[in-house]
């Protein structure tokens, strides 16, 4: 597909999509004519994930429903073949704390290395989910803690019947 300038792709492996990456997404539907949101689904990767890709392309799809230009869909490849395939010149991420600075300026590097003409853009977290990540999240599920303002409401239900106690 020609590049394209106002295309960029949010890449995660939202197991499962919190308000912190639905924020970020958001941002970037404004930011974006069209936002491809691009869910890794490679399960032998960094472990099993608890949701399938399916699972996890749904619930993002019913979070962005009121969104017109996100399109969610599953990926397999390396993310700058992903962000090229659909003349993607951006890719955005979110960046939490310190903490992440270190593993996204190696996957900066990395992918820059692969593709120097698809620029990663850093969105800063909003202050409310500068701590949020799904792993946090499914051990509140698994010990019963309120997710509520952490997940939508499904996603919620689901990690409550997956790992509640
Ligand atoms: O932290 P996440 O959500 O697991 O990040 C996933 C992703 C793809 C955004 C991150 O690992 C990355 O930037 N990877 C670059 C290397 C690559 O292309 N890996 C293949 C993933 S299918």
């Amino acid at each position: 597909m020609a590049p394209n300038n106002r295309t960029a792709v949010c890449p995660g492996t939202f197991d499962p999509v919190t308000y912190g990456h639905l924020d970020v997404i958001g941002r970037a539907s404004v930011m974006y004519d069209s936002v491809i949101v691009g869910v890794v689904d490679l399960p032998w990767r960094k472990g099993k994930t608890l949701f399938t890709a399916e699972e996890r392309v749904a619930f993002l799809e019913k979070a962005t429903s009121d969104l017109p230009n996100i399109i969610i869909e599953p990926f397999s490849t390396l993310l700058v073949e992903f962000a090229r395939s659909r003349g993607a010149m951006a890719i955005v991420k979110g960046l939490r704390a310190i903490s992440d600075f270190e593993y996204e300026l190696e996957m900066n590097q990395l992918n820059r290395r692969q593709a120097p003409d698809i620029e990663s853009v850093y969105l800063m977290a909003s202050p409310k989910y500068s701590f949020l990540r799904s792993s946090g999240v499914k051990e509140l599920a698994t010990f019963g803690g309120d997710i509520h303002d952490l997940v939508p409401d499904e996603v919620a239900r689901q990690l409550q019947e997956r790992l509640g106690r």
